[in-house]
């Protein structure tokens, strides 16, 4: 069994009170539980760090190069600032996915910039909650070596 490491950046926390007509109402635990729960089924297990810390993000990246096949990415607003976090997923190496809840290109002009997209396989957003599980399903297919 594959394990992944699903990481969740700054104030993502609060999901489910946070602006709640753009990222929904459900908390970030519930949506961790589907994403444990529906990657199971898809032959992978997920470990969860949530921080508001970029830092510890960046120590989290580094540390799933000992354990982790993949790495599935919310960094909140750190996707638009922070060049360390994009180095780190690249010095790291592991297949990224990065996710939004939100369109991020419908949004302020300031979110229509990721630095981690460039290092990323892929980027999916626009979809809620659901871009988490959509991403589980893409990390399943890159993990059994998409074509
Ligand atoms: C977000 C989009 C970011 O622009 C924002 O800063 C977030 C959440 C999303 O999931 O839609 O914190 O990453």
């Amino acid at each position: 069994m594959h394990a992944i490491l699903l990481l969740n950046g700054p104030n993502l926390n609060l999901l489910g009170t946070r602006e709640p007509e753009i990222y929904g109402t459900e908390t970030l635990e519930a949506i961790v539980q589907r994403v444990v729960e529906y990657a199971r089924t898809l032959g992978l297990e997920v470990r969860h760090v949530q921080s508001n810390h970029e830092g510890v993000l960046i120590d989290a990246l580094h540390d799933a190069r000992q354990w982790a096949s993949g790495v599935i990415i919310n960094a909140g607003a750190y996707t638009h600032t922070s060049v360390a976090l994009r180095d780190a997923i690249r010095a790291v190496g592991l297949p990224t996915i990065e996710v939004h809840l939100s369109n991020i290109y419908a949004r302020e002009p300031f979110r229509h910039t990721s630095l981690i997209a460039p290092v990323c396989v892929g980027q999916i957003c626009g979809f809620g909650a659901n871009s988490y599980l959509l991403a589980v399903q893409a990390m399943a297919w890159l993990l059994k070596g998409a074509p």
